[in-house]
């Protein structure tokens, strides 16, 4: 079924400039970008951003890392797209992502580690809410 995703370049990819490079990567795997822009998040954001995870170790590094410099939060949509979007960015920790990968290529670490990607249709469905409006979103 054609889905949409929420994808997030995290601030060390920004700083690195490679948000084309991994914009393409989206591209020649069919993914449209339907939504996109620039924001340096607040801890407020943030935090609310990743509100499941407020319990857990990582929490407050996740947050600290989040809010060091701008990203782009980008709607894809396409077939399959959040499991696509998921095989392009490889696991969580660059250590253990595949060669080619996203993560293998441009992450430094667990929470310096380039991309985020909503990881189901409900949890895709909130976290694009989160940044856009329906009327923000260009489905074509
Ligand atoms: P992300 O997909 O943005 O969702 C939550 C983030 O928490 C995750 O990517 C990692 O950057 C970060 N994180 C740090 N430690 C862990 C951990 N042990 N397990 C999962 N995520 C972690």
């Amino acid at each position: 079924a054609v889905e949409r995703t929420l994808s997030i370049i995290k601030p060390d990819a920004v700083a690195k400039n490679v948000i084309g490079e991994i914009y393409a990567r989206f591209e020649k795997a069919g993914l449209k970008v339907i939504a996109a822009r620039m924001i340096h998040l607040s801890r407020n954001d943030a935090e609310g951003f990743y509100a499941v995870h407020k319990t857990r170790p990582f929490f407050k590094d996740l947050v600290d890392f989040m809010i060091t410099g701008p990203v782009m939060v980008t709607v894809l949509e396409g077939e399959s797209a959040i499991l696509k979007n998921r095989e392009l960015m490889g696991a969580t920790d660059p250590k253990k992502a595949d060669k080619g990968t996203i993560r293998a290529d441009f992450a430094q670490s667990i929470d310096a580690n380039a991309v985020h990607g909503s990881d189901a249709p409900e949890t895709a469905k909130v976290e694009i809410g989160y940044f856009f409006p329906e009327h923000q979103v260009y489905s074509r």
